[in-house]
């Protein structure tokens, strides 16, 4: 299998069909002009070189046009939201029907819980993970106290069991087999923020659906990630952000997802604005609201060009790589990762994120016992830049687009010094 070694890392750097894809990335570096061993595409992916020169052809179209770009435009700026589409959709697995590129995370959460939240009398409560994202939580809460619910009495934590930190399916089959009837939504984050951990997307939705609760996911840390098939997965809804995994830039633009099921149905309540009406009546204003078919009929704004661009540079990496061989190198690099901590001589490190490939993504968090923040400053001094929870745990994502087996290797002989 794998061995500990630079040269057998360099081996598998040559084997690798997709190194030469970190050259097409900025590589932040130290002042002496070393690049730095980054492993936070888990927070913000690193700028592709092209991402620069897609959006100065959106400036120097503006220069140009002024508001005529709107049609005249090489990318006309109107149908703009629809040249990402495609790639979007591949990159999720869902139809390009199901999906959108429009706001940011937490607001599409907001939008979509508006129409696949309706608490009634008896069936009110939400489910989310123990660990869920503040941002998540912070959503949900408002979200039943706007509906003048009781926010702690409204919320259902799916926990780990006592002295685990993984998620059991079992756990919330039997939550939802209990507590079903009260429960209106299932939140869940499809891969974990902070174990990393993977959860099966399709089995969630069956177990929400067998009781009648809608289901959403937050993908934030799956897309561009891992492949969640979403369209085959039958959940609701589902919304993800482009800065992590997609390298889309700080603050970008975010992903939604309405299952087909839901296309069609103009009943759902919703928020509307000009730009989920109608596209070919949109103009000729003082229309009734006529809301669009499938995930466009969740849009609000006309949506900002320039963060698009951004975002449509990265897809069209994305494109032409592909998911799965993305997600093939990716499960031996991460595994190349896992093999080389666990060489490490030492008790006080234990991997929290599951061993199976098929239940993570390509982050692995790491617990160091008996130490504090001070192991991640080392690190960064060693410019190894990772990230840091308290109170014990280091999150590393080796990103399959940028990151190098070489990489990992020299990360892991540092961590081995500093312990
Ligand atoms: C799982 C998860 N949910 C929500 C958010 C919040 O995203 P935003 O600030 O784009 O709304 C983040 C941000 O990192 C996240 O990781």
């Amino acid at each position: 299998m794998y061995k500990p070694t630079l040269d057998y890392a360099q081996q598998l750097d040559k084997e690798d069909k997709l190194a030469h894809l970190r050259a097409q990335f900025h590589i932040p570096k130290d002042k002496d002009g070393n690049d730095w061993l980054y492993f936070t595409g888990n927070s913000l992916g690193l700028q592709p070189k092209q991402t620069q020169q897609y959006i100065q052809q959106e400036l120097d179209d503006w220069a140009k046009y002024g508001v005529e770009g709107h049609f005249e435009a090489r990318n006309p700026w109107m149908p703009y939201h629809e040249f990402l589409t495609n790639s979007m959709a591949k990159i999720v697995g869902a139809k390009p029907l199901e999906v959108v590129v429009m706001n940011t995370l937490t607001t599409n959460l907001h939008l979509l819980m508006v129409s696949f939240y309706q608490p009634t009398k008896t069936k009110y409560k939400i489910v989310i993970e123990s660990d869920a994202f503040p941002s998540d939580r912070y959503a949900v809460q408002s979200q039943l106290k706007f509906h003048g619910l009781d926010a702690e009495n409204g919320l259902i934590e799916w926990k780990p069991r006592e002295g685990e930190e993984l998620l059991r399916i079992e756990d919330l089959e039997k939550i939802v087999d209990e507590q079903g009837d009260e429960i209106a939504l299932l939140l869940i984050g499809g891969v974990n923020y902070y174990t990393g951990q993977y959860l099966d997307i399709k089995r969630i939705a069956e177990i929400g659906h067998a009781k009648n609760c809608m289901v959403g996911i937050d993908l934030a840390h799956g897309a561009g990630n891992i492949s969640p098939e979403l369209h085959d997965s039958g959940v609701d809804f589902a919304a993800w952000c482009t800065y992590k995994y997609l390298n889309s830039g700080p603050g970008s633009l975010a992903g939604l997802f309405v299952h087909e099921k839901h296309a069609h149905n103009k009943e759902l309540p919703r928020f509307a604005g000009w730009w989920n009406h109608n596209k070919e009546t949109r103009f000729n204003m003082r229309q009734p609201f006529d809301v669009m078919p499938g995930a466009e009929g969740w849009q609000l704004s006309n949506p900002p060009i320039l963060s698009m661009a951004a975002i449509r540079a990265s897809l069209d990496m994305f494109e032409e790589v592909g998911m799965e061989a993305l997600r093939a190198k990716s499960e031996k690099l991460t595994g190349y990762f896992e093999y080389l901590i666990n060489q490490i001589d030492t008790d006080r490190i234990k991997i929290i994120t599951p061993s199976n490939p098929k239940e993570r993504g390509c982050q692995l968090s790491i617990q160091v016992k008996n130490t504090d923040k001070s192991l991640h400053k080392k690190l960064t001094e060693n410019n190894i830049i990772t990230d840091w929870r308290e109170p014990d745990v280091i999150r590393c994502a080796p990103v399959p687009m940028y990151n190098s087996f070489e990489d990992v290797y020299r990360m892991v002989e540092t961590l081995k010094t500093l312990l």
